[in-house]
């Protein structure tokens, strides 16, 4: 008999153990402790046992009926306090977790939209290689090997004939090599130089333009890039065309645009000279047509090549074009 009690008593620790979800407790908890329950019909049968058996046996299943009340308890308790950990507990009310999702590039949204306004005036778009040759780079472009004029573009050399390009020019070059006039081209791209302070950057974007066809002139270049400048940003910003130098182009100019920001009264992104400096630009020189065999009694045309970082800055009113460049996402994520 007080065997009996014992082993019910680890039957049911043993089932409440391999119970996990307090419905099942509660079920073996009525079925050892509830009014027919099995400890409770053991409760009840003592009084048929023998006489001597009768205080203890009585003694001990109470203890037991108390013992095994406890362990239900305790057992209901942590699952409760379980289910209450955040971490466990799944909420299907909440909304999704939403990928991030990217975005273009300041630049590359810029790029795109000086393409888009010189595609809608009739330009096509040609591309071609960042690790040029010294030829197509330089010499092409009437600029001969140790010609002073190399030094105004501080070069990564390759080898002795292989260069980053530093311009977008000899893009020029390559398309009039291989297509007769009339030309009416953009080219896009990245070029490289020794370059770097707060309006330089070793790498930067260039577009360049080049337009040939007979009787093209320099008012013909005035016109496209004030079109041009005009659709960037608005029909108030003025143009401002200083007389420069370039060994490819003749007579040659550096186009400003009014700063945006300041409208001319002097500000920091235009370090208080109300113009920044956006392109170069000129007349085809006529020794580049000789270049590539084009008549030069027949054909003119014009060429420019436009900082895209300059644009976007004076675009976005940012002062420092490296910031470009940093991945900062606080900076991206506002274009
Ligand atoms: C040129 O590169 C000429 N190839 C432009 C040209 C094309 C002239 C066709 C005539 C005919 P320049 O070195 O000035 O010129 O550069 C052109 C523009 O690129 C500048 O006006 C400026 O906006 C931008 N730029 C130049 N250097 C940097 C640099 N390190 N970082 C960012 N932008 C630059
Ligand atoms: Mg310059």
């Amino acid at each position: 008999m007080e065997k009996n009690i014992e082993h019910i008593k680890s039957e049911a620790l043993s089932e409440l153990e391999g119970a996990s979800d307090p419905e099942a407790i509660k079920a073996i908890s009525v079925r050892y402790l509830g009014r027919k329950g099995i400890v409770t019909q053991f409760l009840r049968n003592i009084s048929s046992l023998p006489a001597a058996e009768r205080p203890f046996a009585g003694k001990r299943a109470n203890e037991v009926k108390k013992e095994l009340d406890a362990a239900v308890k305790g057992i209901l308790e942590k699952l409760a306090s379980e289910a209450q950990r955040p971490g466990d507990r799944i909420d299907v009310s909440l909304p999704g977790r939403v990928p991030a999702r990217g975005s273009l590039h300041p630049l590359t949204q810029i790029t795109r939209e000086i393409c888009a306004i010189f595609t809608r005036m009739g330009f096509n778009i040609a591309e071609g290689p960042e690790v040029e040759s010294d030829y197509y780079n330089f010499e092409a472009l009437n600029i001969p090997k140790n010609h002073p004029a190399r030094d105004m573009q501080d070069t990564f050399y390759v080898s002795d004939n292989i260069v980053l390009r530093t311009q977008t020019s000899p893009m020029q070059i390559r398309v009039m090599e291989t297509q007769p006039p009339p030309v009416r081209i953009i080219a896009p791209g990245k070029v490289y130089r020794c370059d770097s302070d707060l309006t330089h950057t070793p790498m930067f974007s260039q577009v360049e333009g080049l337009l040939v066809d007979e009787n093209v002139s320099f008012g013909d270049l005035k016109g496209t890039l004030t079109a041009f400048v005009h659709q960037m940003f608005d029909t108030k910003t003025a143009l401002r065309f200083r007389p420069s130098f370039f060994p490819f182009t003749e007579p040659s100019a550096e186009v400003d645009i009014l700063c945006v920001m300041c409208r001319g009264k002097g500000c920091r992104i235009c370090s208080q000279t109300g113009w920044l400096e956006g392109l170069g630009s000129g007349m085809v020189h006529p020794a580049v047509f000789e270049n590539v065999g084009y008549d030069t009694r027949r054909y003119t045309g014009f060429a420019f090549g436009m900082g895209v970082e300059r644009i976007a800055m004076l675009k976005y009113g940012i002062d420092d074009l490296r910031k470009f460049f940093d991945n900062d996402f606080r900076f991206l994520r506002q274009f």
